[in-house]
């Protein structure tokens, strides 16, 4: 057994990796939060309120620390996630994984450029310390999205992305034949509950591929779960900006914190990133994962639709 903390582990994603790993029961997992988390604690969950500004308090919070697991966002100057970092190499944590859970490093979208900058960190302190493990999982977008507007996680949000299958629509580049990766956030949850017993060194950075699969496939396999045509919105790759302005659908950036018409302006600012991203491959992340846990059994994608669109759903 080792000890495990979760920053940022009462949030959105953290909290379902939390839940995979208290219900293996392997090892002792503690949740640090800038707050109390009454919540969490009710349900038993050791739950540390730290302040990410203190190092001195941040170091002792993790002494006997072997696995650092990061999913703070909203840090201005990565401030709370580099004093985390420094904490635990002077406590003498072994492995480390900041707030990555999303696409390929570099992906060119601004609001994930903190994740580059993070990297470039880890690289730098681990120079002087090559001992201290990092890896940065990458498991590309959560297949939970695509059941939407059906709940397909327990604690995740789950907003409409570009193909939503209940209004049978998708928004595609040119001819949809970029590659993305999609996995459940349970998969991710079980693959880093595999990654904590890892008997190897964790690789600098780790994809994690539930099913890869091109866009226009991707669509086409929706239409068949539903068993009828979607509509498709076509932007063009040398307009991307002016394709999304003019769309006459998109998604809408889901949030129950916003107005609908918050919403459509944050989906026009969104979009051309993240079509950008996509037509540049880094939503086709590697199988570094895959490859390392063999035996690991992904959720089968056209089973995930079935459940919640097909003809029993
Ligand atoms: N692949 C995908 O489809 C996908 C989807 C969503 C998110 N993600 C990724 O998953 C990671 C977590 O995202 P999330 O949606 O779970 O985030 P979130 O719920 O918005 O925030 C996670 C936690 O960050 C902590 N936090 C917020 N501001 C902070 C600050 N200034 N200093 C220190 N801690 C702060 C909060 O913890 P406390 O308040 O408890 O301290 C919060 O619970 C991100 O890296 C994100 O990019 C990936």
């Amino acid at each position: 057994m080792v000890h495990v903390v979760i920053a940022g582990g009462a949030g959105n994603v953290g909290r379902e990796i939390v839940e995979e790993l208290i219900q293996q029961g392997k090892h002792k997992i503690t949740v640090f939060s800038r707050t109390d988390r009454p919540d969490l604690v009710k349900e038993g969950i050791d739950v540390k309120v730290v302040n990410y500004a203190n190092k001195a308090e941040l170091t002792e919070a993790l002494e006997g620390v072997n696995t650092v697991l990061s999913f703070i966002t909203a840090d201005p100057e990565n401030t709370a996630q580099t004093n985390l970092i420094n904490a635990s190499i002077a406590a003498g944590v072994r492995r480390f994984a900041p707030s990555e859970w999303a696409l390929a490093s570099k992906s060119g979208i601004p609001h994930y450029a903190y994740k580059d900058v993070v990297h470039e960190y880890l690289k730098q302190v681990k120079v002087a310390n090559p001992d201290f493990e990092f890896c940065l999982f990458q498991p590309n977008f959560f297949q939970n999205y695509l059941s939407y507007p059906h709940k397909s996680a327990k604690h995740m949000f789950i907003t409409s992305i570009m193909l939503d299958i209940q209004q049978k629509k998708a928004l595609q580049l040119d001819d949809g034949a970029q590659w993305t990766v999609i996995t459940s956030v349970e998969d991710v949850a079980k693959v880093v509950a595999l990654a904590i017993d890892y008997p190897g060194k964790w690789p600098e950075t780790g994809g994690i591929v539930g099913t890869r699969i091109q866009v226009k496939d991707l669509i086409s396999l929706a239409q068949k779960v539903r068993g009828e045509p979607f509509t498709v919105y076509t932007v063009k790759k040398d307009a991307i900006d002016e394709g999304i302005q003019n769309s006459e659908w998109l998604p809408p950036a889901d949030h129950p914190s916003m107005t609908p018409e918050m919403q459509a302006n944050l989906a026009k600012m969104l979009y051309p990133d993240i079509l950008r991203a996509l037509d540049r491959g880094a939503m086709d992340v590697p199988p570094t994962w895959n490859e390392l846990l063999p035996d690991f059994k992904f959720t089968d994608l056209e089973g995930f639709l079935n459940e919640y669109f097909g003809p029993k759903a």
